[in-house]
């Protein structure tokens, strides 16, 4: 949800600032603004659409000389996408301007009291609100940092914001609740931004700041205060170990594509110093603490089908139980969870919100919390007893792909180390798969060009369909609900996922000759019983496109051969070749790949 990026040193700030906003512009991009001191006066810029309309708008308008800016890539929350509704939004004094992540939800109540005293507002926005808020205390005679305390005291809601004033031209302040905001401390300079891809091309080096705290950045120098009474942690100044090339395409057509091909590198950066070269597994986060006698994970999109994949196999191979919810559902209700109970959240950017709201009523209810994060250093992170980082790099599509490869093979070194500890799995049962996870990047990268290119294919074939149905059992079942969620979001095709055997309760009457399926029919122990299930489709029909293995003996429309692997590394096969299936049907139908509509990478509000 909408990107923050601000910068103060001694470059041009605004090119720094759209520079960054390119980079964040994953996270909405409805419309984008950037906000400078020039001669004197604030300047604010912003356009409806990309960060490249906001380009031309900001060229030859006295940016180059500012040493501060703020900028904002928008994913509209309230007001339409459009010009006016844009950030920064400016006070009633039009001497400061501010960006805004999150949700301002009393918004109405404090917009319906400064108009009684007169002040006006241009937009439809939450966020307008708050800066007329900070503003008003300003106007009174408050520093800024007592009139960010007492707006905010009034403030509910979420909110990472970032100021610039006009008697300060090289000053920012920032401050964040429960949304995401990072800085970034180079020599001289200083960047805020919602997350650290936005300044890694200028310094890897990063402070995480917590709730409630106001950061002040002048040049390189920086200054963080806590409200009285917040708690907090010291500030130390981290390095992130992402690299700039992570962050950027590296000559393929969009990002989405580069993630999928990049999972046998995630394979093998996730297992190292995990498994060992002899096959043995080490994973001291969750090794420190006894095997759970019962589990329950929490997630939301792709990381929730993580989740249920897990389930199977951390009940088959470690015997605990496993309870999946999604997260934005458990937050509001009344889960039987106390103390000593074992909570794994699940979450690619560690900041979506619905998942936070759960580990936050899983920790007042006393739960253990585990968290499998990919951002390191972000709210969910570190808002856990201990954390598993997956080490899948930057994720930037906004179709999440790499990142829910890194999620299983976590899940299923999890599933491993339980199994052994608690003698559900025995020892020649653990070295097998080991083994067969130390040969699987080599496999997945062997067949990827080929998966590829059947992928296109296919896709060709079939994007015209306004419907699709994915079918798998077992462990595929939630690979078909991920199948399904990658095709509707990046293509717009109307797309379930479901268990095969369910069909004939119900959904078999959809099936007609212009509803296709892409069913899982690896051949494993389920086999026979999707042949079944296929059978009774094609009998009403219904083309089906048969994601199997050589040596199938399926009667289906088409039959997308790929290499077999035991059970469940299949489903490491079985994954990249949905994603390119839902990445080739967007490309073929000339979709927005990186950014669909309506979406935005990391869902930081409720
Ligand atoms: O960052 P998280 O893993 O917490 O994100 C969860 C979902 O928002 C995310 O997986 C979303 O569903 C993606 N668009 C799926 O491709």
């Amino acid at each position: 949800m909408c990107g923050i990026i601000a910068y103060s040193g001694p470059r041009q700030a605004v090119p720094v600032c759209l520079d960054g906003l390119s980079r964040l512009e994953y996270r909405g991009y409805d419309s984008a603004g950037v906000a400078y001191v020039s001669e004197g006066a604030m300047r604010v810029v912003k356009e409806r659409g990309k960060v490249s309309v906001l380009r031309e708008a900001v060229s030859g308008n006295g940016a180059h000389k500012s040493r501060a800016a703020v900028a904002h890539t928008r994913w509209a929350t309230h007001g339409e996408p459009s010009r006016v509704n844009a950030h920064p939004h400016l006070d009633a004094s039009g001497g400061l301007a501010m960006v805004h992540n999150g949700i301002l939800e009393n918004y109405l109540e404090l917009k319906t009291e400064m108009e009684a005293e007169g002040i006006r507002f241009d937009s439809q926005t939450d966020s307008e609100v708050l800066v007329k808020l900070i503003g008003r205390e300003l106007a009174r005679g408050l520093s800024m940092n007592e009139a960010l305390a007492a707006a905010l005291e009034r403030a509910e809601g979420s909110y990472a914001i970032t100021l610039l004033d006009r008697g300060n031209p090289e000053r920012l302040w920032a401050v964040r609740n429960k949304s995401p905001l990072v800085l970034g401390v180079g020599e001289d300079e200083c960047f805020l931004a919602s997350d650290v891809t936005a300044f890694l091309a200028h310094t890897r080096e990063v402070v995480h700041l917590d709730d409630g705290e106001v950061v002040e950045v002048n040049g390189g120098s920086w200054n963080v205060t806590r409200a009285p009474g917040r708690a907090g942690r010291r500030k130390l100044v981290e390095l992130v170990d992402w690299d700039v090339q992570a962050a950027r395409k590296d000559g393929h057509p969009h990002f989405m594509l580069k993630e999928i091909l990049e999972q046998p590198k995630v394979i093998r950066d996730c297992l190292t110093g995990r498994v060992t070269a002899d096959g043995a597994l080490r994973l001291d986060e969750v090794e420190a603490r006894p095997v759970p006698s019962k589990l329950t994970i929490l997630a939301c999109g792709t990381s929730y089908y993580a989740g249920l994949w897990g389930k199977y196999v951390i009940e088959r191979l470690a015997k605990v139980p496993v309870e999946v919810h999604v997260a934005s559902e458990f937050r509001y209700e009344e889960p039987v969870l106390g103390p000593g109970d074992h909570v794994l959240v699940i979450s690619q950017s560690g900041e979506t919100a619905d998942t936070l709201g759960g580990l936050e009523l899983a920790r007042e209810r006393g739960a253990e919390l585990l968290g499998l994060c990919n951002v390191v250093g972000s709210s969910i992170a570190r808002g856990v007893d201990t954390v598993l980082y997956t080490q899948a790099g930057p994720e930037i599509s906004v179709a999440s792909t790499k990142a829910m490869c890194s999620q299983m093979l976590m899940l299923l070194l999890m599933a491993v180390s339980h199994g052994r500890r608690n003698g559900s799995l025995a020892e020649e049962a653990e070295r097998e798969l080991l083994d067969g996870l130390l040969g699987l990047a080599d496999s997945v990268e062997e067949s990827l060009d080929t998966i590829r290119v059947q992928a296109r294919r296919l896709a060709r074939e079939y994007a015209h369909a306004s419907h699709f149905l994915f079918l798998g059992r077992g462990i595929f079942f939630p690979l078909a609900m991920e199948g399904a969620l990658k095709l509707k979001e990046i293509s717009y095709i109307h797309a379930e996922g479901y268990p095969s055997g369910e069909m004939k309760h119900g959904p078999i009457a959809l099936i007609d000759r212009d509803f296709p399926t892409l069913a899982l029919a690896q051949r494993d122990r389920l086999y026979a019983k999707v042949k079944s299930n296929l059978a009774e489709v094609r009998a009403r029909g219904g083309p089906v496109i048969a994601l199997t293995n050589p040596g199938h003996d399926l009667d289906v429309e088409r039959a997308w051969e790929i290499p077999s692997l035991p059970e469940p590394l299949n489903t490491f096969m079985v994954l990249p070749a949905l994603q390119l299936f839902a990445y080739e049907a967007a490309v073929a139908l000339g979709r927005d790949v990186d950014q669909p509509r309506n979406l935005a990478k990391s869902v930081t509000v409720e």
